[in-house]
């Protein structure tokens, strides 16, 4: 018999570290492991807003790479102690971009070519009666690979 040529290989999962992060992250993981699959955990870094500082922050002296790298480093050591520590037998890479979270995850699926990409439903904005947020919205209609979605802890945790 041939062998199935869907095979999930690489899975990539998009976080933003608000409450729908950890069930993304932990969905994402039990699938890695149950299928020896690459991880990668995505955060954007929404450079957006800086570039509207930035255009009228001059005046205060804004350090725009100073702010993304404090950043990173915050976020990075965020990730670890809320994410990966919930995973201690997985090699998880961390991958950081800037820019607009939407548009960036795309990028990163069409340059990774993920197997799988699992997002949380929603975000921080977390708009009641909003079934997805506008990122969730955006990446499962564009993204050239299978997407899964997690809804919030109340549908999704299943871990004790
Ligand atoms: N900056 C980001 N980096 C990585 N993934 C993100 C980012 N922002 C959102 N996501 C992914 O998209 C999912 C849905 O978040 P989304 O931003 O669409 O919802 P929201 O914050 O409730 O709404 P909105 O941002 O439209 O106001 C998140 O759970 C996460 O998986
Ligand atoms: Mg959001």
């Amino acid at each position: 018999m041939e062998d199935c040529k869907v095979q999930y290989k690489k899975i990539m999962a998009a976080i933003d570290l608000s409450k729908y992060s950890e069930d993304t992250f932990l969905h994402a993981y039990a699938l890695a492991k149950a299928l020896n699959a690459e991880l990668t955990v995505l955060y954007v870094i929404d450079t957006h807003y800086m570039d509207t500082v930035e255009r009228y922050a001059g005046v205060a002296g804004f350090d725009r790479d100073a702010l993304l790298a404090s950043q990173r480093e915050e976020t990075q050591a965020r990730i670890e102690k809320e994410l990966l520590s919930k995973a201690p037998d997985y090699k998880a890479r961390v991958e950081f971009r800037e820019g607009l979270p939407w548009e960036e995850i795309l990028n990163a699926v069409k340059e990774e070519n993920p197997d799988l990409l699992v997002v949380g439903s929603k975000g921080h904005s977390d708009v009641a009666g909003v079934l997805f947020g506008s990122v969730a919205e955006k990446v499962q209609r564009h993204a050239g690979c299978p997407v899964m979605i997690i809804r919030g802890p109340e549908h999704c945790r299943i871990y004790g």
